[in-house]
């Protein structure tokens, strides 16, 4: 039997309630995925992909609805809880990498473990552990700009995936990147996806990236639509 990782019902956020800039960005929506899936949301810019993916991990509140995730109900969770419960349970990947310039790959790998609260000496191992999977073992002390953007990329993957999360949320991972190096980085997730039994969720506006997810869920004018 599958697991579901997430299940989310009825999700509504509305930006500026009540004022005259409301913005109804996700209208009643349903998702869902299952552990260990690759998933991919599609749909025109505008349509309320990022609002979904932030809504559904956490990062933002939702106006109404519900979110099941490893059977804990985010909605009613506490904000410092959920804090907690993101940076144990859940990585991120973002377009913009997000890394810290002044920091190198292993000392931004190596972040999350240290939130976590593991030693210093054993998270320097486990990062650069990871950095050899992301093929990155010959760049531990290179800062982001001494690196390429598909290296950053995979700083910013490996540092995801550092604590072993449940989930990876990936807004547009490989939207900064030229078509090959793109496409290393979505063999690279599928890669994670297969031998960590990771769920990843992928924000993409392309067909070629949605080819790699087992499921596609498209938006349009904050709804699901498919
Ligand atoms: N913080 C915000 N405040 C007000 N409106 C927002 C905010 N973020 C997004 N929106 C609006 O919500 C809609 C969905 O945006 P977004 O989720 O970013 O779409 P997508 O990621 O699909 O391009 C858009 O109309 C956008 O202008
Ligand atoms: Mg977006």
């Amino acid at each position: 039997m599958t697991q579901k990782a997430i299940e989310a019902k009825n999700i509504w956020k509305i930006y500026n309630q009540g004022k005259p800039n409301e913005v109804r960005a996700l209208k009643g929506v349903d998702f869902s995925a299952d552990e260990g899936q690759m998933l991919a949301i599609m749909g025109e810019s505008g349509s309320g992909k990022t609002t979904l993916l932030n809504c559904i991990s956490g990062i933002d509140n939702v106006t109404r609805g519900e979110i099941d995730i490893d059977g804990l109900d985010l909605v009613k969770m506490k904000d410092k809880r959920k804090t907690q419960y993101r940076a144990e349970k859940m990585g991120f990947v973002f377009q913009s990498f997000n890394l810290i310039p002044v920091l190198t790959a292993e000392e931004n790998v190596e972040l999350p473990l240290l939130i976590n609260g593991i030693p210093a000496k054993e998270s320097r191992m486990r990062a650069r552990e990871i950095l050899k999977e992301v093929g990155l073992g010959n760049r531990f002390n290179h800062k982001p700009s001494e690196l390429s953007g598909g290296q950053r990329q995979r700083v910013t993957i490996a540092r995801a995936l550092v604590h072993k999360p449940k989930v990876i949320w990936a807004d547009e991972p490989t939207g900064n990147l030229d078509s090959k190096t793109a496409e290393e980085v979505l063999k690279l997730l599928q890669n994670i996806n297969k031998e960590h039994n990771t769920t990843i969720v992928m924000v993409t506006h392309s067909f070629e990236i949605a080819e790699y997810a087992e499921k596609i869920v498209k938006m349009d004018s904050g709804m699901v639509v498919r």
